[in-house]
């Protein structure tokens, strides 16, 4: 089970930048905490199973604070994964173009954020990513992004299931 951890503007900046806001740890750290999870993740999945070497979570990380490069990365996606977890960073509050990429590709995405937007600034409050995604989770720092795998992960699991 191949997932794309993709990650917006601004996100590559994490340690320093508002730290009080966004929590101390690096992309690169919260990415380690996350396969980690991952791991875990699939230890509990394993049970008893005997789980196939290919139904193992595997994920791949990218950031750009690009959004044609984001688009691009979005569309091509369904070719190498199953699903994705994304923080789309300020993108979430007016990105139409991001909001069309999720909405014409056919796997899941989960919409991650590290602060509560829904508790900050009026324009963080909306999302127009939320109705493209198949579920949204914030306001947890580093284990937003575990929540959104573990509901990625469930999801499709469940769709494995059904044939
Ligand atoms: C963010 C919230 C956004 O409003 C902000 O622009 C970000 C990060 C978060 O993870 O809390 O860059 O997506």
């Amino acid at each position: 089970m191949k997932i794309l951890v993709l990650n917006g503007p601004n996100l590559n900046l994490l340690g320093q930048r508002e730290p009080d806001v966004y929590g101390a740890l690096t992309l690169h750290e919260i990415n380690q905490q996350l396969a980690r999870h991952g791991e875990e993740l699939d230890r509990l999945r394993g049970i008893g199973e005997g789980m196939q070497k290919g139904e193992r979570i595997k994920l791949y990380f990218y950031q750009s604070n690009h959004e044609g490069v984001l688009v691009d990365t979005i569309q091509g996606a369904p070719r190498s994964y199953e699903g994705i977890v994304y923080n789309p960073a300020a993108h979430t509050h007016y990105s139409i173009a991001l909001r069309d990429a999720i909405a014409a590709i056919p796997i899941p995405v989960v919409e991650v954020h590290l602060s509560d937007i829904a508790a900050r600034e009026g324009f963080r409050a909306v999302s127009v990513m939320e109705e493209v995604c198949l579920a949204q989770f914030k306001g947890r720092g580093a284990l937003s992004y575990c929540d959104a795998l573990d509901a990625l992960v469930g999801h499709l699991d469940a769709q494995g299931d059904r044939g």
